[in-house]
């Protein structure tokens, strides 16, 4: 069998992702090896040639990415922290700057005793059960209404549970319900939140707009809709101290922070900006 150079693969693969409009086509085309490989990214530099069915297992999967199929859809995985999850059509793809809002959750979660900690709109479970990674003592609750969701939710949910984590429990509920999850009223340390936000109506790229499911996505009132409902049962079930963090849009640095600022028992309210400086989540404690 023929044996190629996999460097000229990548460079090749590299070159019909960015004729396809791709946002990084040279890391996408290493991922996608790496995947084809079964190997780290990292790891790619020790295998200097492949043989021609890796090649053509590459190829394919790089014409499925020029198509703009997400490259999440195609590994099959998504990140969140230190953990992975699987994701494919019917759930959102968690990105990369959610973990930024991961992080402020667990510091604020430090120095508690078995935090009972709240993941709405969970869609892949991915925040929820990053927690439950981090902090095995913690009671991790994840809710979402669609129950496309929720099956990749509990297909992870599984996994990690398998895998020795603590197990999350799963709600299927709406945060527009004003009894939801009522029996935690007052009991919550840590709520996180991230919510579709895009104001309806907005361009996104293919990626987005022909494979996150649109209620993931897209809310109401220029985007603020769901927020909104999540805050109020962010007021509610917090303890004294607790903390909540919403995930928004890059146009809601003042009216994510004014919403949580309107709620008399939020205080220290904070909006926080991603690696690119962009208005990204915003915080706020109880009491
Ligand atoms: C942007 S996705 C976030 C998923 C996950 N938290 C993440 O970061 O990858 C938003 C999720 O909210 C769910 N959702 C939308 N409206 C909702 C509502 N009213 N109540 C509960 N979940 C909702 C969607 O089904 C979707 O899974």
């Amino acid at each position: 069998m023929k044996r190629q150079p996999l460097r000229l693969a990548i460079s090749e693969a590299t070159r019909i992702l960015e004729e396809a409009g791709v946002a990084s086509p040279r890391v996408d085309a290493e991922i996608l090896a790496a995947h084809v490989l079964g190997v780290e990214r990292d790891r790619l530099p020790l295998t200097p040639l492949v043989d021609t069915p890796v090649i053509d297992a590459l190829r394919e999967a790089v014409t499925r990415r020029a198509k703009r199929i997400p490259l999440q859809h195609i590994t099959g995985t998504a990140a969140m922290g230190p953990i992975s999850v699987d994701v494919g059509p019917g759930v959102f793809v968690p990105r990369p700057e959610t973990e930024l809002m991961l992080q402020w959750g667990l510091e604020l979660l430090e120095r508690r005793d078995a935090p009972v900690v709240v993941d709405l709109c969970t869609g892949s479970g991915a925040l929820a059960l990053a927690v439950a990674n981090a902090r095995p003592d913690a009671r991790v609750f994840a809710v979402d209404n669609d129950p496309a969701a929720l099956a990749w939710a509990r297909r992870n949910a599984d996994i990690r549970a398998e895998a020795g984590d603590t197990p999350i429990t799963l709600y299927s509920g709406d945060v527009g319900d004003p009894k939801l999850l009522a029996d935690l009223d007052g009991l919550v340390d840590l709520v996180l939140c991230n919510p579709p936000y895009v104001p309806e109506g907005t361009r996104v790229p293919p990626e987005v707009a022909d494979h996150d499911p649109p209620h993931a996505v897209f809310a109401t009132e220029r985007g603020l809709g769901v927020i909104k409902a999540v805050v109020a049962i962010a007021a509610r079930l917090l303890v004294l101290d607790g903390g909540v963090a919403v995930e928004h849009d890059d146009s809601h640095g003042d009216d994510g922070p004014a919403l949580l600022a309107a709620r008399r028992v939020l205080s220290r309210v904070v909006d926080h900006t991603d690696l690119a400086g962009r208005a990204r989540f915003a915080t706020a404690r109880r009491g």
